[in-house]
Order: structure tokens, then sequence, then C-alpha cells
């Protein structure tokens, strides 16, 4: 039995994980669950899995599902020390973490320090903190698994293979539901146009992440600290149909890729089942009815993250930090009708313009630079006219 904590359990990530774990009842015990506010989704999946100990980051929801679940043998925390206790479960095998955003950053590595073993699909706390997550893996000798597809599809081509003999690897991107949107089209998008992803169901960060291409921005400087690779080895290739998850060119020209329809279950059934792969019941590629397979360049002043991310990853120190705390706010304004869809790429030029870069040395710095980021992505989202 491996015994599972997922952090996120309500999400979009964290519902896959639990839809692999029900089919292998004998495999898998889950432990431990966090959410922040979903107490109703909480008391079903704890009546559903029994775990011994949950977090709730929101105080009031904690309450309320303490009441509900008096003599149920789980014990429910609250607060963001609830959670950080969840994510170090003593009894724990694999910490999934899959909440969304820098809240993931403290759980995550609370997990490491415990010598757990991590399955990150929470890209954010690894383009704040990379460095600090791999040095902390390092220190504690505990390994990272990626749940991302691209990244799983990079490790998955990896197993067995030199570091030395990457020339490059190539991360594919769909493009999202605005690839074909003019620059004037996409200025004023509603959240839910930008919402409609045309092949992935996802949280909402993550959908309006895709329609800026911003997420494929955080995936280089994800792959950076997963593959400890330079940026100029790490490309980007638009491939609408969401099928090849991403490739490997080696030194001898060869090029692997990794394929499937795209659904995140693949990528969690691996990690979850790692070093083995089990069966699972889910429709098989048939690359007939697929019929064509396109890529592009991406278009960098159409979707001009991708070329901030790149700068961000190659001025290293606090600018992924504030890269991502930047978006961060954006796109919940953006999500709230505060601002609209052209805005995002604004508020966080502007932020980055207005940092004096740092370097990051210890987990405060990076604390710190997200906070600024945060205040002076506030400010620029306050001047920027309502939608
Ligand atoms: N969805 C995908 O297909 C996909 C694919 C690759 C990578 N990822 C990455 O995986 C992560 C999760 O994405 P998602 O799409 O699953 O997001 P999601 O559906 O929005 O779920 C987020 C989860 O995190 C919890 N949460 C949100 N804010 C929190 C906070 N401040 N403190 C504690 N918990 C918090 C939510 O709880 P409540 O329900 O209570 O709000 C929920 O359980 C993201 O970093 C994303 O980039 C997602």
């Amino acid at each position: 039995m491996k015994k599972i904590v997922i952090l996120g359990a309500t999400g979009s990530i964290g519902t896959s994980t639990l839809d692999i774990i029900r089919r292998f009842p004998d495999q898998f015990q889950v432990v431990g669950l966090t959410a922040k506010s979903s107490d109703e989704k909480l008391e079903f999946l704890i009546k559903q899995f029994h775990p011994s100990l949950v977090a709730l980051q929101d105080e009031r929801s904690a309450t309320n599902l303490r009441k509900r679940l008096s003599h149920s043998g789980t014990e429910v925390l609250s607060g963001e020390k609830g959670i950080l206790e969840v994510a170090r479960h003593s009894e724990a095998d694999l910490v999934i973490s899959a909440i969304v955003g820098a809240a993931g950053l403290l759980p995550t590595l609370s997990a490491i320090q415990a010598k757990k073993l991590v399955a990150i699909a929470n890209k954010e706390p690894l383009v704040m903190a990379g460095e600090i997550i791999q040095r902390e893996a390092a220190l504690n000798g505990v390994s990272i698994l990626p749940i991302d597809s691209e990244h799983s599809a990079i490790f998955q081509v990896l197993n067995g293979e030199e570091h030395r003999t990457i020339k490059k690897i190539i991360l594919t991107a769909s493009g999202g539901p605005l690839l074909r949107f003019s620059k004037e089209m996409k200025e004023n998008v509603s959240p839910e146009e930008a919402l409609a992803h045309p092949n992935w169901e996802m949280g909402p960060k993550i959908s309006i992440d895709s329609a800026t291409l911003m997420n494929k921005g955080l995936e280089i400087i994800e792959a950076k600290w997963l593959f400890d690779l330079p940026a100029k080895k790490i490309d980007v290739v638009i491939h609408p149909q969401s099928i090849i998850h991403s490739m490997v060119e080696f030194v001898d020209r060869s090029v692997v890729a990794q394929l499937g329809l795209p659904d995140m279950r693949t990528p969690i059934s691996y990690v979850l089942h790692y070093p083995h792969r089990a069966a699972i019941s889910l429709p098989s590629l048939d690359l007939t009815e697929v019929g064509t397979l396109t890529f592009e360049k991406p278009d960098t002043d159409a979707f001009p993250l991708l070329k901030t991310a790149y700068a961000a990853l190659e001025g290293g120190g606090t600018l992924p930090a504030v890269l991502n705390a930047a978006n961060e706010e954006a796109v919940t304004a953006f999500l709230e009708k505060r601002i609209s869809f052209g805005m995002i790429n604004h508020v966080i030029q502007q932020t980055l313009e207005a940092h004096i870069p740092q370097v990051t040395k210890t987990l405060d710095d990076v604390l710190e630079a997200d906070r600024w980021a945060r205040l002076e992505g506030k400010r620029w989202i306050k001047q920027s006219p309502v939608c």
C-alpha cells in the first residue's frame, strides 16, 4: 500500500488523481487531503477515502467541516499551519503537490523537508524558488517527479538516458483558445472565452495562463529546474492537437517524443505507479483518427509573455518570482472582470520594469520579491481602465 497525500485535492489535478487512486484500492491509501475552502467537496472525499488528516486553508470552512464530521476519525486542521502539517504527514509515502499558485510553495517545501517523495503539478513554486526547492530535495535525499504533461513526457523520454546527451528539449504548446485571434480581437475577450480551452479541462488560473501563453513561459522555467537545463536548451513549438506532449533532441539528432490523448490521468498514473506502469482503462490514441499533427513557431508578438518568461529565466534571481506574482494578481483581476484580457500583459510588464532584481539566496528573498510584486501588480491593476 502506497500512502498518499494530495495537496489541492478538490481541484482539477486533485480530482483526476483521486480518479486513478479509486481504480487501485489495493495499491493506494489516501492518508491526507487539503483544500482552500471547498468544505463540502472535501467532506465528500473524506467519506469516500477516510484520510486520517485533512486541512482547509479557510478557518470558517474548517469549522463548518469539523461540526459535520465529529465522529468520523478524520482530524480537520486549518490555516497555513494545518496544510503544512498534512504536507508532512508522518505516514505519507508520496505527496501530490496540486495547489494552484504560490500558495503551494511552503507546503511543497514542507513535504520535501519531511523527506517525502513529491510529485509536482503545482509549477508556480518551481518558477519562484526552483533553486531552493532542488537544493532542499538534494539535502533531504528526496526525488521530485513531474506531473505536468510536458514535463512528464520529457521525464519519460529521459528514462535511462545520460544528461550530457541532451541537445535540447522541445515543449509543445496547444496555443490555447485564442491562438487564431488577432491582437485586437484578444484585447477584450471575456473570461468565459479565455477559459474555453480546446483540448484540456483545467482549473481557471492555468486555463487563463494557457490563453496568454504564460503557462508555457512558466513551464520553461519549471523545465530548467526539473531537468537542470539552461534556457537555450529549452524550445517551445505550437502543436494545436496536444497529441505530442513534448520531445527531446539528443546529440545524435534523434528526436524522441511521448504521445497520448490529452488527459492528465495518464501522467498522474505514471507518478502514482512510478517506477512501474499500470494498465488503466482510458481511450487509446488512434493516430489515423487524429489524422494530422501540425507544428508552428510561437508568435511572440501576439503572445509577448513567452518572451518575457525567457527573459526572466535568463535574468534569474528574483525575476521569475516577480513574473509569477504579477501574473497571479493580473489573472485574478481578469477573472474578476477588474481588468481586460489585454491588460494582463501590461500589468506584468510594468511590474517587471519597476523591479530591481536581487539575488535569491534564501526563501525569505523569494517571499519578499513575491510580496513586493503583488503590491506593485495591484497598483497597476488599480490604474488600469475598468473593463
Ligand atoms: N489542471 C490541469 O490539467 C493541470 C495540468 C498541469 C499542471 N497543473 C498545475 O497544477 C496546479 C493545480 O491546478 P488545477 O487546475 O488543479 O487548479 P484548481 O482546479 O484551481 O485547484 C486548485 C486546488 O488548490 C486549492 N487551493 C487554491 N488556493 C489555495 C490556497 N491559497 N491555499 C490552499 N489551497 C488552495 C483549491 O482548493 P478549493 O477547491 O477549496 O478552492 C483546489 O483544491 C496548478 O499549479 C497548475 O498550473 C494543472
